[in-house]
């Protein structure tokens, strides 16, 4: 299992049999990094889950083919049209011929925006949908917290990972495979921020209503859990996890940064560059 010690941005590691997590991290100051990562499972019929940001598109599908050849990929499951999560999407669909995109009419109508998706190698997984994967059976479950309509988590009930999507986002002091190299406070924070931030509308939410949804995602019974925006979560910390989300709609919203702190982190910037020196004459 990858340690902390040899941890890389974009070199895939393994969370599971035949399973692979492609990290990624954004810098966000002042709460730290965001993990923006991706999943490959290298079964019998290989799946991507989800193709990564277009910022890092070179790097993250040479990543992605270190793990499998993009000739034997048979599947690309695609959470949600998100740039995060989509951004890489039409590279990928050239690079991997024979792969069927799982995908669903609403995203494909939202990245009409960008891009026209190839209808004829599309086929829609939508909440509830099972995918027969050759060794393998995969389930698409709407997540308890989405930033997307269409947003489907998937779960793999041979390994027992599953893919949260952007359920459990968390911020982290400093990029890293797995939540266990959190401090308590950290892991505790992380959880209540990610959730507000990913999905504010969760204040609004009757907390007898949204547990009931949560218990029956957790009711999947994973045993890893993987996702876009948090390292993975394993052992005592998924049940954990699922307790603080559970919590979400009865705390206070995270409140915004303002122009204020914004002035802040400018000025701090400003007095940290040194001044100008003046040129030497003659140049
Ligand atoms: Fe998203
Ligand atoms: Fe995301």
């Amino acid at each position: 299992m990858t340690t902390l010690d040899s941890f890389t941005l974009l070199q895939p590691y393994k969370i599971a049999e035949e399973t692979f997590v492609i990290p990624w991290a954004l810098e966000a100051p002042p709460v730290g990094h965001f993990p923006m990562n991706s999943m490959v499972i290298r079964g019998a019929e290989p799946i991507l889950v989800d193709t990564g940001a277009p910022a890092v598109r070179a790097q993250w599908l040479e990543a992605a083919w270190s793990v499998v050849d993009p000739l034997d990929v048979r599947w690309i499951f695609l959470t949600h049209d998100d740039r995060d999560h989509a951004g890489n999407l039409l590279a990928v669909l050239a690079e991997c011929p024979n792969a069927t995109l799982l995908t669903t009419w609403f995203s494909i109508g939202r990245m009409a925006e960008e891009w026209d998706t190839p209808i004829n190698r599309c086929r829609f997984m939508t909440d509830g949908d099972t995918i027969d994967a050759g060794d393998r059976t995969l389930v698409a479950k709407r997540p308890p917290l989405y930033d997307n309509p269409t947003t489907r988590a998937l779960f793999d009930p041979k390994t027992n990972v599953l893919w949260a999507v952007d359920t459990f986002a968390t911020n982290v002091p400093a990029p890293m495979p797995e939540t266990a190299a959190m401090s308590p406070d950290e892991f505790r924070d992380g959880q209540l921020f990610g959730g507000r931030l990913v999905s504010p509308w969760v204040a609004l939410l009757d907390a007898q209503k949204f547990g009931t949804v949560v218990t029956d995602f957790q009711h999947l019974n994973a045993e890893v859990i993987a996702g876009c925006h948090c390292p993975v979560l394993r052992g005592p910390q998924i049940p954990e996890a699922y307790d603080l989300l559970r919590r979400l709609p009865e705390v206070p919203p995270w409140t915004e940064f303002t122009q204020a702190d914004l002035d802040q982190w400018m000025a701090a910037a400003e007095s940290s560059v040194p001044p100008e020196q003046p040129r030497p004459s003659g140049t």
